[in-house]
């Protein structure tokens, strides 16, 4: 299948036949990102899912988030268009898991990030995304024990940032982003000594990048930490014209569209989600025309897992 006019055109009529609102995150292929109503980072397009008055949302990303708008729009029928395409972060801890590290810390409040399975939701007090985890820690009493996961970078940054020294990491990765590491950001930072560095804090140089500002090797206020979206928003402020991107790949394309005038890089072209570009446009037309895959979440863990979901859009408005 070729993304062409006719393919965009068959898209969006079926699209409307459907009532289906096409949610794209920032990771898609750009074919996908461009005939999205929607492009955005995951705290974003949660959102959108939330108060969409559509009836069918198509959710051209990978299955967590998928499930996490069917948690908050459960009345509504959720389309991802190839259910396999799951997350090796989300992959890092199990229901189980999560019990049994609960079970050692009694009355700590449990931050889970959204790349975690509904089972885990469902164990949660609060969850969190990229951009806004520090926000989310920040609205729990000093005093209270936290346990934050899956993710150990971004853990390890929110540390840093609130200064808590009783919020306990479990010890998972995104097999992307913890592959781009400490000595090549320092690389190319020092081949482009002007650009602005843009971190995604699941990043495995996100610590590295602030101690090559802690050490003089690149100022300061070109280090900056942001969710995907944050990046958009950064993209259209800063006065840089070169950019060093540290996140997956496809951020490229929503960086280059929002500001087009600067030179964006990435740290480490490999960095490409597998399950991210198992959304193709063959796969989004016969999404549309079969109406598969849909997903389905149990009412019971939905219900579980809805409270912990809903206090994550509300913070960080
Ligand atoms: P964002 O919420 O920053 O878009 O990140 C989602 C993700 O899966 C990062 O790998
Ligand atoms: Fe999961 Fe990593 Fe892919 Fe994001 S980039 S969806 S965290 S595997």
């Amino acid at each position: 299948v070729e993304a062409d006019a006719a393919w965009a055109d068959e898209v969006r009529r079926l699209a409307r036949e459907r009532d289906a609102v096409i949610l794209a995150h920032n990771y898609q292929v750009p074919e996908i990102q461009d005939i999205a109503d929607h492009t955005g980072d995951s705290l974003a397009l949660s959102r959108i899912a939330a108060a969409s008055e559509a009836s069918t949302i198509v959710f051209c990303g990978v299955h967590f988030m998928a499930e996490t708008a069917k948690i908050l729009a459960p009345e509504k029928t959720v389309l991802i268009p190839d259910a396999r395409a799951g997350c090796s972060l989300a992959d890092s801890i199990t229901g189980a898991q999560l019990r049994e590290w609960k079970a050692e810390h009694p009355g700590a409040v449990v931050v889970s990030y959204v790349n975690t399975t509904a089972e885990v939701k469902a164990e949660t007090d609060i969850c969190c995304t990229s951009s806004n985890a520090v926000d989310v820690v920040a609205s729990i009493p000093a005093d209270q024990d936290v346990l934050f996961l899956p993710d150990q970078f971004l853990g390890a940054h929110v540390k840093r940032e609130t200064g808590r020294d009783n919020l306990y990491i479990w010890a998972g990765e995104c097999h992307v982003h913890a592959g781009i590491n400490g000595p090549e950001l320092a690389e190319r930072a020092a081949e482009n000594p002007d650009a602005d560095l843009f971190i995604h804090p699941e990043c495995g140089c996100a610590t590295s990048a602030l101690y090559l500002a802690g050490e003089g090797t690149v100022p300061a206020d070109k280090v900056r930490i942001l969710s995907t979206g944050d990046m958009v928003h950064a993209a259209r402020s800063t006065k840089a014209t070169s950019v060093l991107v540290a996140t997956e790949v496809g951020m490229l394309h929503q960086l280059r569209k929002a500001a087009p005038e600067i030179d964006f890089r990435a740290v480490n072209d490999r960095a490409s989600c597998r399950y991210m570009k198992m959304i193709t446009p063959a796969a989004l037309l016969r999404s549309l025309r079969e109406g598969a895959d849909e997903v389905h979440v149990d009412a019971e863990t939905a219900r579980r897992a809805s409270a912990s979901v809903r206090r994550m859009i509300e913070i960080g408005q």
